[in-house]
């Protein structure tokens, strides 16, 4: 099976510091500033945070910042025709870390990209390979070349060997995971850490939430591999309850989408910004005789259609007038180069809004700096109310 969204379109494809340890660690790079009495230390991504707080992330940041070389363990998840290299390297220059889309590019596009983002970052980025996009061979053999800290496998579940051949470039591998069955199986082929997506996210999703599968999977490996987690979140507040479950990182997309540094056409970010959280659904399967991969979109006329067309097919289907296989590959056919067509050329009556349910959460387009240090100073709020709620009362 071939599922088109967004891949079908090979032309263009492209401490913190807020660590008192790490601002000690790098205070050539760092400035740290005094106020009223009590240090505050200016994080390199311009975000001051008080020293309890700083501490405190300090400590929960750690596995995640050991893991991704960053100083903010927070992940802007690769997004077809969206993760382009202006939009990794503002992630990255922001101390966070971003992935490349690789979508169904060719490989020579996908080296131009690569190069592009290290003229303009010089911090770790990774690459994210569909598993089942058609041009996935051909740039899974670019990897020895291109010599990445990190490949991210998305899409479907990469065979044990392509993990292992991504290894042996040197890169270290992270691979999704929607469900507790397909962890367990990445961890086993060797993967070197998992991103836990829950089905709130946007994009191609699976059917499990994040709530469940932070109880199924975080809760018993969080001690043995790095588990980056995502959907559904887009605050400081939520981001700083996952660290303390164990997660040792966030990764989000639809709030990077609308941002000032992301290629998405206006109309595509507007649709983003007057948008409510139950508008981001879930494609819906009538009849499991056409199977449908699910991908979470806004509402829009195309999403309406693509289920008249559904039942129309059935009906087909029961009267005997078209194959089954000629039915499905309807079903196919009716994504491709939607993506393309909402992002790139702003069509977001027909395209498709690829936007978890986070969208509810996100209501202006803002520069990614302010973004990831708007999440830097809620998750040291949280954390230190936190812990002063902890503390035993005073006597
Ligand atoms: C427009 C869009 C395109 C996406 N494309 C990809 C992709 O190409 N590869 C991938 O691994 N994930 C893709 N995702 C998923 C994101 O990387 C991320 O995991 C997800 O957006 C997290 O959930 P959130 O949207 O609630 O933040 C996409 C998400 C969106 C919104």
């Amino acid at each position: 099976m071939r599922f088109g969204v967004g891949w079908d379109a090979p032309e263009r494809r492209g401490g913190i510091s807020s660590g008192v340890s790490i601002a000690v660690a790098r205070r050539d790079r760092l400035p740290v500033r005094h106020s009223a009495g009590r240090e505050i230390i200016v994080t390199n991504a311009q975000t001051p945070v008080g020293s309890e707080a700083a501490e405190l992330l300090d400590r929960f940041f750690e596995s995640g910042r050991a893991f991704l070389g960053v100083d903010t363990p927070l992940l802007c998840g690769a997004m077809t025709w969206v993760s382009d290299p202006k939009l990794v390297a503002a992630v990255c220059n922001a101390g966070a870390f971003a992935s490349l889309a690789a979508g169904n590019a060719p490989p020579e596009i996908i080296e131009q990209q690569v190069e592009e983002t290290r003229r303009l970052t010089d911090r770790p980025f990774a690459l994210n390979l569909i598993t089942i996009a058609p041009a996935f061979r051909s740039q899974l053999d670019l990897l020895p070349r291109l010599r990445l800290p990190f490949v991210v496998f998305a899409g479907g579940f990469p065979k044990e060997p392509e993990i292992r051949f991504a290894k042996e470039t040197g890169a270290r591998v992270l691979c999704f995971a929607s469900t507790k069955s397909i962890a367990d199986r990445m961890l086993r082929y060797g993967a070197d850490a998992i991103i836990l997506e829950g089905m709130e996210a946007g994009g191609h999703v699976g059917h499990v939430s994040l709530t469940v599968l932070l109880q199924q999977v975080l809760f018993e490996v969080d001690e043995r591999v790095p588990v980056f987690v995502a959907g559904g979140v887009a605050t400081g507040r939520m981001c700083a309850h996952l660290f303390l479950m164990g997660a040792a990182g966030v990764q989000m997309g639809t709030v990077f989408a609308v941002s000032e540094e992301s290629c998405a056409h206006d109309a595509f970010k507007m649709k983003f910004v007057r948008a409510n959280a139950r508008d981001a659904v879930s494609t819906p399967q009538f009849d499991s005789r056409l199977p449908v991969v699910a991908v979470r979109a806004l509402r829009n006329a195309g999403l309406e259609d693509f289920g008249r067309l559904q039942l129309d097919l059935i009906r087909r289907l029961d009267a005997g007038e078209i194959h089954r296989a000629a039915a499905q590959a309807k079903v196919e056919e009716y994504w491709m180069g939607a993506l393309r067509r909402a992002v790139v050329d702003g069509d977001v009556a027909q395209g498709s809004l690829m936007a978890g349910q986070s969208v509810g959460l996100v209501n202006r387009i803002r520069p990614v700096r302010e973004i990831v240090g708007t999440f830097v100073r809620e998750m040291g709020r949280e954390l230190t109310r936190l812990s002063r709620r902890l503390r035993p009362p005073a006597r």
